[in-house]
């Protein structure tokens, strides 16, 4: 069974969280080709029974490349089975306040909003977590990342090298494992 993983990311951590996905699919016997949506453009889709879209966020937003190509392959994503997420390092801020508030508009703004207006159906939908990544932001992101730190402390997050990294490997590899599952039956 053939399987696609598009991601979009502007700090990194999306990157490694498609791969983890793809390694839990390929050990579930998948063929899966991961794409760095920034660097290469999917021109056909046809091939593969899975599609799996991810964007890292930043101020409310997705990257603009797995965006463009949910809009590019609305009509034939309609027809396969398709699952979303999306890496979001305050996640565990919600979950550690208990704010279901919060929780449920980042999971409405973030994956909803986007089934809604492309016409998608997806099997799964994720949010992740990502990182805070000290060394490699810019001045830019640095300065508003920094906004996030006392948050991510106060809910356990350790600085490692200047890295928040929020990601749940267990949850990211079962929600992996159970997508397969569904893809399956
Ligand atoms: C300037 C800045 C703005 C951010 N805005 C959001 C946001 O609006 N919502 C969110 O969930 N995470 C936000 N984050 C955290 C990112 O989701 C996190 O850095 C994640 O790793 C981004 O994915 P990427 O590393 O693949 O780019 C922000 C981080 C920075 C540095």
């Amino acid at each position: 069974m053939k399987a696609l993983i598009v991601f979009g990311t502007r700090f990194g951590a999306t990157a490694g969280t498609s791969e983890e996905i793809a390694k839990v699919l390929r050990a579930e016997g998948f063929d899966v080709r991961v794409v760095n949506a920034k660097k290469e453009k999917i021109k056909d889709i046809s091939e593969y029974e899975l599609v799996i879209v991810g964007s890292g966020m930043k101020i409310g937003r997705w990257t603009k490349e797995p965006e463009k190509f949910l809009d590019k392959f609305a009509s034939e994503l309609a027809k396969k089975k398709l699952a979303l997420f999306v890496s979001s390092a305050p996640q565990i801020t919600y979950e550690h306040q208990n704010d279901e508030e919060k929780k449920e508009w980042a999971w409405n703004k973030y994956l909803v909003e986007k089934t809604e207006k492309y016409g998608l159906t997806p099997i799964a939908m994720a949010i992740f977590g990502g990182w805070v990544n000290m060394e490699t932001m810019g001045w830019l992101d640095k300065k508003m990342g920094r906004f996030l730190i006392p948050e991510l402390e106060a809910a356990g997050v350790k600085n490692e090298n200047g890295v928040y990294d929020t990601r749940d490997w267990d949850a990211i590899r079962a929600w992996a494992k159970e997508l397969a599952q569904k893809v399956r039956a």
